[in-house]
């Protein structure tokens, strides 16, 4: 393939750190599982608003490709060249953020995994995906929390439709996913492991083999992140993943690496909807981001923001729970002042 051709309106990183020299020593390499950098890249160049534009297509490819990744890993995630994954993952005890329900609506703490020596969603074949899922549903049997996993396999259409009202499912990625390759053989594969009361869930092959969910409609992301960790206590004594002592649990995305952790609420900010200026300051202070209303790449509803931490790197788990604790807290103290 010649130097690709980014479109001329894309900022994606992926565009600003490959140079025609770095292209001419990477071009030719090939990870263990036969991954390429033309591979990693189709979705930064068919979607010209991609923000980074590269997917990982399995662990290899973070050391094989590290001269162009390390560079997008550094700009996004804010590190120092010399970065290192912070491995603490301890309980914590903080105070719930707005115990009189006015502003938030719920709490979520989501890890990505993927287990160790299988291609990553990108670049899986569909062999592995059903080891993948195999693997995955025989670890969660024994779970606590009374759950249990519905496969997505040969469901219908307008069942899956159904479903996904219902938030029982996770829809087909979006158009950054399906350039990337991780919607192949959507719905077969998939599935939800999911806790009886529904605070606890797994996601199973989307973009990443696992995503480990805890959520409930309540302010205290202390408890949310504490019943996050109960589940991978039990995950990690069962199942083996994908893991690097400097970039952390290796995902997809490289936006996703080390702690592979957001945690954020859904909060109802009226007055500062009206300042954005005074928001986006809060929000960088922190280094927080916000999304919409609907997740990523969606607008605001009703004044309804999704705010969660940006960095996943270089943080612990306990650190980023306790950086949004304080950033809701200095965000909610300037929403009840305005
Ligand atoms: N590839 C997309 C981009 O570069 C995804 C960014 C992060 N989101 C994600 N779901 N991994 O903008």
């Amino acid at each position: 393939m010649a130097f690709p051709k980014f479109h001329s309106s894309s900022c994606a990183l992926i565009k600003k750190y490959l140079t025609p020299g770095l292209y001419e020593q990477l071009a030719f390499l090939k990870t263990g599982t036969g991954f390429t950098l033309e591979a990693a890249i189709q979705s930064g160049l068919k979607n010209p608003d991609s923000h980074i534009g590269i997917y990982a297509g399995d662990a290899h490819t973070y050391s094989l490709f590290s001269a162009i990744l390390d560079p997008i890993i550094h700009a996004y995630h804010s590190v120092e060249e010399t970065f290192t994954h912070r491995p603490d993952i301890d309980q914590t005890n903080l105070s719930p953020l707005d115990p009189d329900k006015r502003f938030i609506l719920s709490s979520r703490v989501r890890v990505a995994r993927n287990l160790k020596e299988i291609s990553f969603p990108c670049h899986i074949t569909s062999q592995d995906r059903i080891q993948v899922e195999h693997l995955v549903s025989k670890a969660v049997q024994d779970m606590p929390g009374e759950g249990h996993y519905l496969p997505f396999t040969g469901l219908s259409p307008s069942r899956m439709q159904d479903l996904l009202c219902r938030k029982q499912t996770f829809p087909m990625g979006d158009r950054f996913q399906d350039a990337a390759g991780i919607n192949r053989d959507f719905p077969d594969s998939r599935g939800i492991f999911s806790s009886l009361d529904k605070k606890f869930m797994i996601w199973v092959n989307e973009e990443d083999h696992l995503r480990v969910i805890s959520m409930e409609s309540s302010c205290d992301i202390s408890r949310v992140f504490n019943r996050l960790c109960l589940g991978l206590d039990h995950l990690n004594t069962r199942l083996e993943f994908a893991f690097d002592k400097k970039y952390g649990f290796l995902t997809s995305c490289p936006t996703n690496i080390g702690t592979a952790m957001r945690a954020g609420v859904h909060i109802r900010l009226k007055k500062l909807e009206k300042n954005p200026s005074l928001l986006k300051h809060l929000v960088n202070q922190y280094h927080l981001q916000i999304r919409g209303t609907g997740g990523e790449k969606t607008s605001v509803e009703k004044g309804v923001f999704d705010i969660s931490n940006k960095q996943r790197l270089g943080v612990s788990a306990t650190q980023i729970i306790e950086n949004l604790h304080a950033g809701i807290t200095a965000i909610l103290t300037a929403e009840k002042k305005l």
